[in-house]
């Protein structure tokens, strides 16, 4: 477990990162639905991290050949073969739950295991609605922590109006339907990241969207398309060094090739909202639209988050930073989705801001932060990526010394370069 310290910057900077991390979602995705093709996929930025690199072992697990060169993969597909060990997920619960979903109709058994953090996090919300449409789960307290068992049968056809506003679960849902006995329905009560119905229509999947917004997902009848596709990067990771040219006076950074995606940049917007100027750029549209987000700094002021919550959620702990230095009071609701990420992020980023001097009110769904300044502190990532790189873009402003970094690994392994890049 590693500490890190991390000085103030103490001056501005203006530059052009063109090596934030690819994006995640997107990779691991790649991984997964690469095996819906007889032919090769070919897959360019490929996140070369923790999370994502367990995701292309288990579909070599499941008896792809997988060529690395770099980022650059080849994924060909072959016969599914059942695996003879544990398929490791890490700490992605994007890679769990999603494989929940792809393997409940595979022919075989398999069984899901993942660091203690993942072990730890709720699997009800998948193993619920596909136990419901036959699959054969199970894990510890009856199936809604991992190791899961699974073992894969035909499943049936459903209709589905989900209780979460959550990308995983309506990405298993239409993993699953794709090799469901008929047509598919799935409602989610707002719009979550949709990569998956992006990528697999561009794949050749019969997926729409009817007038009640039911998502209707056709069962394949042959093979998919391979995917040729260049990974975007990850605009939730490039939104650490968006809030550092937010905090830092005279500050502009202009973050290359992101995805700008409506359901992934809203984190922006709110940026913006707070008083920061952001230019976006869109330069392409490639299964999703591709280009650069400029941002430079300008005084911060308080706001009220409630909305589009789940088009934002990976980002709140970045923006708890940007809120702590604002003028006035900010507030979060509608969030208590933080409870169940990689940590229970309303309390990791409250007890961390707690040790910078930071006042504020906890509430089951959120919180109120009082704008001001930042102290240098030593603070516990908890072991959750977003935690430890929120609080070392805070530390940028005053100093921080954070405890166990290693978790950036599962998302952002060059995160540190980056920073040093600012200094310079
Ligand atoms: C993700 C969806 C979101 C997000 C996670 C990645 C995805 O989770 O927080 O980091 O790739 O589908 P939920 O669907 O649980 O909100």
């Amino acid at each position: 477990m590693k500490n890190f310290n991390i000085e103030p910057l103490n001056k501005t900077f203006s530059c052009e990162i063109d090596s934030i991390a690819s994006d995640k979602s997107i990779s691991h995705r790649c991984a997964m639905f690469s095996i819906f093709s007889k032919d090769t996929s070919i897959i360019r930025n490929f996140l070369m991290a923790e999370d994502t690199l367990n995701s292309l072992n288990i579909i070599k697990a499941l008896g792809a050949d997988v060529k690395i060169d770099g980022s650059y993969i080849e994924i060909t597909p072959n016969d599914i073969k059942e695996p003879s060990h544990v398929l490791d997920c890490g700490n992605a619960g994007t890679g769990m739950r999603l494989f929940c979903g792809l393997l409940s109709s595979l022919d075989g058994s398999f069984i899901l295991s993942g660091d203690k953090y993942l072990n730890d996090r709720p699997m009800n919300r998948v193993v619920k609605p596909l136990r419901s449409i036959g699959a054969i789960i199970d894990g510890r307290e009856n199936g809604n922590k991992a190791p899961l068992y699974i073992r894969g049968k035909s499943l049936k056809s459903f209709e589905y109006t989900s209780p979460i506003a959550s990308a995983q679960v309506k990405s298993t849902m239409i993993l699953a339907a794709l090799r469901a006995d008929g047509i598919c329905k799935y409602k989610e009560n707002e719009l979550t990241r949709d990569h998956t119905e992006r990528m697999l229509k561009g794949m050749g999947a019969k997926i729409f969207t009817d007038k009640k917004g039911f998502i209707n997902i056709e069962p394949l009848t042959g093979k998919l398309k391979a995917l040729d596709i260049t990974v975007p990067t990850d605009p939730s990771s490039a939104f650490f060094f968006a809030i550092a040219a937010a905090i830092t006076p005279g500050a502009t950074i202009i973050l290359k090739n992101l995805t700008l995606n409506p359901t992934r940049i809203e984190a922006y917007k709110v940026l913006e909202k707070m008083g920061a100027k952001i230019q976006y750029i869109q330069k392409e549209n490639i299964y999703e639209p591709i280009g650069d987000i400029i941002v430079s700094h300008s005084e911060l002021k308080a706001i009220h988050i409630k909305d589009n919550i789940s088009w934002l959620i990976d980002e709140l702990p970045a923006l708890s930073i940007a809120m702590s230095l604002a003028e006035g009071i900010s507030k979060v609701s509608n969030a208590e989705e933080l409870r169940v990420k990689e940590s229970d992020r309303i309390e990791s980023v409250l007890t961390n801001l707690e040790l910078c001097g930071v006042s504020f009110k906890e509430f089951e769904d959120g919180y109120e932060i009082t704008g001001g300044e930042l102290k240098k502190a030593k603070i516990n990532s908890k072991g959750d990526h977003r935690i430890a790189m929120s609080f070392a873009i805070a530390g940028l402003n005053c100093g921080m010394e954070i405890e166990d970094i290693d978790c950036i690994q599962t998302s952002f392994p060059n995160f540190f370069e980056i920073i040093n890049k600012l200094r310079h």
